[in-house]
Parts: structure tokens; sequence; C-alpha cells
């Protein structure tokens, strides 16, 4: 719902496709959602220095870092993370117009925020990525703490203790952070890109 009247879309003189062409490869989002400790950041982080290797113009939008600032005012609850969502998925629309490619690293447990984001993007646009691993192990690796807290009762509202988190269910790559190495799962994640000729 928008609160701005009065408004007009002004277009911009350049388009996504000419830019795409300057940049020689495709702009999209690869959306990667899973449980805290699963490897959002490790995995989007080893990819983006890859495609950064591959002369790929890209960004990481990471959680943690985007609540210190665009979202700095916003909590955990579940309206909170919606529109926690809402925005990254905005700016990345942005980033893919630029002629981009963004990588994001949010739990996003939701899978309706996860399709709204989807749905503001064309197909070829969004990837999402589920970054699958036990919670058991999330839990084990802890890098943050977080679920120490969370079990204690310092946290309230920790996804997979007492929020949800609902699996994709259609994602267009699942990747098992549990299983395989880092350098492996960044391995897949390109091999899926050049597959589809976005790299
Ligand atoms: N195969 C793997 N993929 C990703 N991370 C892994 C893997 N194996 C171990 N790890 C470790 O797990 C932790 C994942 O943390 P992080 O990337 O911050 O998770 P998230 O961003 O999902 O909260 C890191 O300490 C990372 O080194
Ligand atoms: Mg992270």
């Amino acid at each position: 719902m928008s609160q701005s009247t009065n408004i007009t879309w002004h277009e911009s003189g350049i388009s996504k496709e000419q830019r795409r062409q300057q940049n020689n490869h495709h702009s999209f989002v690869l959306w990667f959602t899973g449980l805290s400790g699963s490897g959002k950041s490790t995995i989007a982080n080893a990819v983006a220095k890859q495609l950064y290797n591959r002369e790929i113009r890209n960004y990481v939008l990471d959680g943690d870092n985007i609540r210190f600032g665009l979202n700095k005012n916003l909590g955990f609850s579940v309206e909170d993370r919606t529109e926690n969502i809402r925005r990254i998925g905005e700016v990345s629309k942005l980033f893919v117009d630029s002629g981009q490619v963004v990588l994001t690293a949010f739990i996003s447990p939701f899978q309706e925020d996860r399709d709204q984001v989807r749905h503001i993007l064309e197909e070829s646009e969004f990837i999402e990525v589920y970054v699958d691993c036990p919670i058991e192990e999330c839990e084990k690796r802890d890098p943050k703490g977080l679920y120490k807290k969370a079990r204690s009762g310092e946290i309230k509202e920790f996804t997979g203790i007492d929020s949800p988190y609902e699996r994709p269910q259609n994602p267009e790559l699942v990747i098992k952070t549990g299983e395989n190495s880092i350098e492996e799962c960044a391995n897949e994640v390109i091999v899926y890109l050049r597959s589809k000729n976005f790299i």
C-alpha cells in the first residue's frame, strides 16, 4: 500500500538491457535463505569472490549489515521481518536494474515474503538458494553465539527455536553446507549460473 501521492515514475534514459550489455553479463538476485549459522554469508561471499574474479559486477547484501543502517528501525517480530525482506527485495531490484548481480544473505524465514520478492522481479532474475543445514549443526557452529543466547532465553523470537523457518517449497538451488565444503558449495552455485548462461 503506497502512502505517497503526486508521484510520477521518471523513465531512465538507459535501459536495463543496455547496462547488461555494457557489463557483458546478465543481472539477477541470488537469494540465499536458511537458518542462522547455515552458511548464507559464508557462501554468498565465496560466490561473490568468484564472480569478482570473473569480472562480474556484484554486491552482497548481508542481514546484520543492513540492520545497522537501512533497516535499523526494524526488529524481529513477524511484521518487521516481513518489512525487512520487502525493503531488501526493492533494493535488490534496483541493483538488477543497474545491471549488477546481487547476493542476499538473510534468514528470510517466510515463503510468502520470499515469493513477494520473486514477484517483483522477472523470472530469470530471482534465484532462490536454500542453504540447507540441520539445526543441530547450525547450533554446534553457532558462529555468533546466538543459539546459546536463544536457548537461555536471552534472545526471543529466534528462528528455529521459538520462531518458525519455512523451507523453500521450490528453490532453484539447494546447497547442503552440512555435507559439502565451503568451496564445493560455492562451486555448485557457479556451475548452476553457467548452466543457465547467466555468467
Ligand atoms: N560448508 C560450509 N558452508 C558454509 N559455512 C560453513 C561450512 N562449513 C562450515 N561452515 C562455517 O559455518 C559458519 C556459517 O556462518 P555464517 O556464514 O555466518 O551463517 P549465516 O550467514 O547463515 O548465519 C561459518 O563459521 C563457516 O565457516
Ligand atoms: Mg549471515
